[in-house]
Parts: structure tokens; sequence; C-alpha cells
């Protein structure tokens, strides 16, 4: 939903910045500011300086910086209408009613989303059960963990054109199709998308899941396949993993790029949370600015073969007409022949 940029502008100028932090982090007076210890990085003594008058929080040791919306969704992991709402509260502001058309939109994707989430339980339950085995060897021979496998939620889909669509039969065709969970043939005949495959579930910046990405288990092609871009599933304006990476990225003040789900997945194994991957397609403008708000110079990886050095040279060029002060990229090269997860294994 969107709110007007004076409704914003009005809620921060209510709540003093600095009322909000002060509940979390003790603040002492300095000058026209105040100051504490950053509650985005460890310190033990003071480079965190709050600006009541200009309505910002800074950090000089980490760079953390922002407003008091930004504080309540970055540091206490509010969404954001959550912050808005608790905000106009303590101002005495009424939300503006989003207009019938967003209201709609967000129905819609609230109704698919829902979908989404059963199917992802769904996968999850059957890559546990028996038909699962194949799967489940799969995974341990490419060395990713019970714990793994756990904190991505993957999951499998059976080698069935229906299963998945006997399991959501309370739901229509259309639903289904919207959702990006089946197809439909000429004939009109539907059709579940993943069969067979590796489940990794997709999940949007608030945790949601909105689509898959499914894994082929032999030799057939695709070797990926993604869910249908549809009202919930965009593919150009997600990042695989950003929800779990983002508060680790802002903690460590580093985010990794990296271009494929198991290479997210490797350098968890690792011990680095703080990776996203686009979704099989050239970074785009949007995820570029995805990135940027986790931090200013986020670290692209690819693959060390001649398609990750044109993807990582497309990034930069896409990058150059969208460069602020203090933003930046910065390209980590691998050696031929691997990408980040043959290097973490
Ligand atoms: P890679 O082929 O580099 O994936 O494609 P990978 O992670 O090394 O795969 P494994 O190790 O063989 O399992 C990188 C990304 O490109 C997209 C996927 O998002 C994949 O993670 N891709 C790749 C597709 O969408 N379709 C494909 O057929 C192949
Ligand atoms: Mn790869």
């Amino acid at each position: 939903m969107s709110l007007s940029p004076a409704f914003l502008d009005e809620l921060r100028a209510r709540v003093p910045v600095s009322g909000v932090i002060g509940r979390r982090v003790k603040l002492t007076r300095a000058g026209r500011e105040m100051k504490g210890c950053c509650p985005f990085h460890n310190e033990k003594t003071p480079s965190f300086y709050v600006n009541d008058e200009k309505g910002f929080y800074h950090c000089f040791g980490c760079g953390a910086h922002g407003d008091v919306i930004r504080f309540m969704t970055d540091n206490m992991g509010l969404p954001f209408m959550e912050a808005v709402k608790q905000l106009a509260a303590e101002a005495g502001l009424e939300v503006p009613a989003p207009t019938p058309e967003a209201r709609a939109r967000a129905e819609v994707a609230d109704s698919l989303a829902e979908l989404t989430s059963r199917a992802a339980a769904w996968f999850q339950a059957q890559l546990a059960g028996d038909g699962g085995a194949g799967a489940r060897a799969y995974l341990e021979r490419r060395g990713v963990r019970p714990a793994t496998v756990k904190a991505f939620a993957l999951g499998y889909s059976p080698d069935s054109r229906t299963a998945l669509r006997g399991h959501l039969k309370d739901a229509t065709a259309d639903k289904l199709l919207e959702a990006g969970l089946i197809g439909k043939t000429d004939s009109d005949e539907t059709y579940d998308r993943f069969r067979g495959r590796l489940m990794f579930p997709i999940r949007d910046a608030r945790g949601r899941v909105v689509g898959f990405g499914g894994r082929a288990l032999g030799d057939v092609q695709p070797k990926y396949l993604n869910s249908a871009d549809g009202p919930l599933f965009d593919k150009g304006r997600l990042l695989y993993n950003l929800d779990q990476a983002g508060p680790a990225a802002r903690k460590a003040n580093r985010l990794i790029v990296v271009e494929g789900y198991m290479d997210v997945i490797g350098l968890a194994q690792a011990g680095i949370i703080e990776a996203v991957a686009p979704l099989g397609t050239a970074m785009t403008e949007t995820q570029l600015l995805l990135a940027w708000r986790l931090v200013d110079v986020p670290v692209l990886c690819f693959d060390g073969d001649a398609a990750g050095q044109r993807a990582a040279t497309r990034a930069a060029m896409r990058a150059l007409p969208l460069l602020k002060p203090g933003k930046s990229l910065s390209i980590a090269t691998l050696p031929p022949g691997q990408d980040p997860d043959d290097l973490c294994r």
C-alpha cells in the first residue's frame, strides 16, 4: 500500500526520533544532538547520534542511518505498515485508508499467498515423506545438512501432474494459475507446474512465500524452473533470501549477491547468512535498489566463468546511472570454473 509523502512527513514531524530510540538505547545529550551506543553494531563507546531537528539517526561507526520509520523497520524488525500504524497511534493521526484499487490488489495477493504457503508446507512434507527419499539423497550428496533444509524450508514436488492440484482442491484453477503453481495445456487441461523437483520457496521482504524455484534432480531441462510471474510473484522485484539476509547484512554491513539458490545455501552453511540471489535473470534496477537499501556497497560474487563475468559487467552497467554519493558495487571474482557453493564446500 502506498501512503502519501505528506502523511509520512507529518508523522515524522510529530514523533521525535529520540523518543522512539530512547526506549531501546540509553541516550545522553551532546550539543544539539543525543548520543548513545549503536544498536546496529557492538560498541562500548558511543558513536550513534540522534538528531531530532533533522529527524534522523546516524552511526559514525557502522554507517547505520535513517529516520524514525527506518529505525522501527531495521532495528525493531517491524514491517513498514506496522511501524507506520504504531507511530500514527502515538501521534494521534489516522492512517489514510487505502484506495479501493490498492485494497483489491492487496486482497488478491493475500489470497494467492495463502495458496503458495500451503504449497510450501506440502512440498516440505513430501520431502520428509516416503516419496522424498530420492530428493533427500540428492541433498545429502550435495552436502546440504538437515538443519539447512529446515532453515530454507526446502521441499520436494512429486513427479505427478495432479498431486498438488489435488492437495489444494478447494482452490479454483484460475487462482492456482494466478499463483503460478499450475499450467494449462492448449486443450485447457491443467497440470502441476513443478514435478519431481527440489523446491526452494521464495519469500518476499515480509517473509511471505510468494513463489518457488524448482531444481531438477536429474538431467532434465530446464535445470531450474520458477513460478510463473503473476500478481503475487514478480521475479524482477524479489531477491532470494532477502528476508533472512536483510537484518544480517545490516549488522555485518556486508551483503553478498550470488547467482543461484545453491550459492546462497552454501554460503549460509559456511556461516555467511547475508547472501541473496536474483531469480535466474540479470540483476534488475529494483534488485539493485533493494540491495542498496541494506548496505552502501553490495559485493557481487558471481560464478567464475564467462557467464558470471558477463553478469557482473551487466550489473555494473545497470548500476552506473543509479549511482549516488556513497553507493557503489564491488565485485569478487572466483577461481575459473567455481561458483560460491563450490568454493564454500
Ligand atoms: P547455475 O546453473 O549457476 O546454478 O544458475 P547453480 O546454483 O550453480 O546450480 P546447481 O549448483 O547446478 O544446482 C544460477 C541460477 O540461475 C537460474 C537459477 O536461479 C539458478 O539458481 N537458472 C539456472 C534458471 O532459472 N534456470 C536454469 O535452467 C538454470
Ligand atoms: Mn552456479
